[in-house]
């Protein structure tokens, strides 16, 4: 086998982030934006990394790193967690080669679509079917899941099950995962502030104003457990008024952990004063990403607010295909 291509989708939270990483439940959906790793194997031990949209490039060699294109630092940050996925995918296989990776990714990084394990997970599937090992979508996933460990200090999870998984879940650290079946289209306008910020950072302040004002944070942990509950009713019913005012509640909610901006307040009001019917951050927040769900009849009035506020707006549609081989 020459070299294998596949890809795993980003993801937008509906409902539920933050919340999530203390056993709340939350609702994601993977959406058409992917990314993709081709692999192929080289006659040395190198592991050589390039990622084209971020201009890095560098090698692993014998635990050392090596930058080729664009800065030390970054690089290794982004480059690390694919380090150790692979590492793990040659553990179970026994093999131990050298190999060419080359990303290609249409997600925005650090905006709160889950680039991060959208690539990784595309690399781990990709690099197992290169050695012959067929990995199963478990398995994909908690390859996924221990390398983001590294890159987000204390994830729930909720990335990268569905980068692997795909479609709708709800998703709850201790009892999993299971996928809500959607049948109407979600009409949702993406939002990007143009904002970097690292996940890491934004958990890591929520855990600070929780441990600073426990009874405060606590019944908005049952508010959002709640929220969460009442928008799956409505997904089923496809009632989307109800699903945009639980955004919108669930927005506050996230608001008062701290974990909005001023790029993302404009965006999110923005939308709403043109016609959206909810409007929240999605992912960590702090910059990156928000959402909008629009009816299909305002969403280019959606889409204009949202630009003439200074985002970068693209509509979203939700996929039900996770990680998958897409060439070898
Ligand atoms: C990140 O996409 C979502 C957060 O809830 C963190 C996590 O669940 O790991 C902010």
């Amino acid at each position: 086998m020459m070299s294998v291509i596949a890809s795993a989708p980003a993801k937008v939270i509906l409902f539920g982030e933050h919340f999530v990483v203390y056993g709340e439940p939350a609702i994601v959906t993977a959406i058409d934006r992917r990314a993709y790793a081709t692999v192929e194997k080289r006659s040395d031990k190198r592991l050589y990394l390039r990622s084209a949209n971020l201009s890095l490039s560098g090698y692993f060699d014998n635990g050392n790193f090596k930058v080729e294109q664009g800065d030390f630092r970054e690089a290794i940050i982004k480059f690390e967690p694919i380090r150790l996925a692979v590492e793990k995918v040659m553990e179970k296989c026994g093999e131990k080669a050298g190999l060419n990776i080359e990303i290609n990714s249409a997600v925005p990084v650090a905006a709160g679509l889950g680039s991060s394990a959208a690539v990784v997970a595309a690399v781990t599937k990709a690099v197992g079917a290169l050695l012959n090992l067929e990995l199963s979508k478990e398995e994909v996933f908690r390859i996924t899941f221990q390398s983001e460990k590294i890159v987000h200090g204390s994830p729930s999870g909720i990335d990268p099950a569905i980068s692997t998984f795909g479609g709708t879940l709800l998703f709850q650290m201790d009892t999993g995962f299971k996928p809500l079946e959607v049948k109407a289209d979600i009409p949702l306008v993406i939002g990007y502030t143009g904002v970097e910020r690292s996940t890491r950072t934004q958990v890591e302040k929520v855990r600070d104003i929780r441990d600073k004002y426990p009874y405060v944070i606590e019944p908005m942990m049952h508010a959002a457990r709640e929220l969460v509950l009442r928008a799956v009713d409505a997904l089923k019913d496809n009632d989307l008024e109800t699903l945009g005012e639980l955004m919108n509640i669930n927005h506050a909610l996230l608001y008062g952990l701290g974990v909005s901006d001023e790029s993302l307040e404009w965006l999110i009001s923005a939308a709403r004063k043109a016609g959206a019917l909810g409007a929240k951050l999605t992912g960590a927040g702090g910059g990156g990403c928000m959402i909008a769900l629009t009816r299909s009849e305002e969403i280019e009035k959606v889409v204009e607010a949202i630009q003439r506020a200074g985002g970068r707006p693209f509509i979203a549609r939700k996929t039900e295909e996770g990680v998958k081989v897409e060439a070898a």
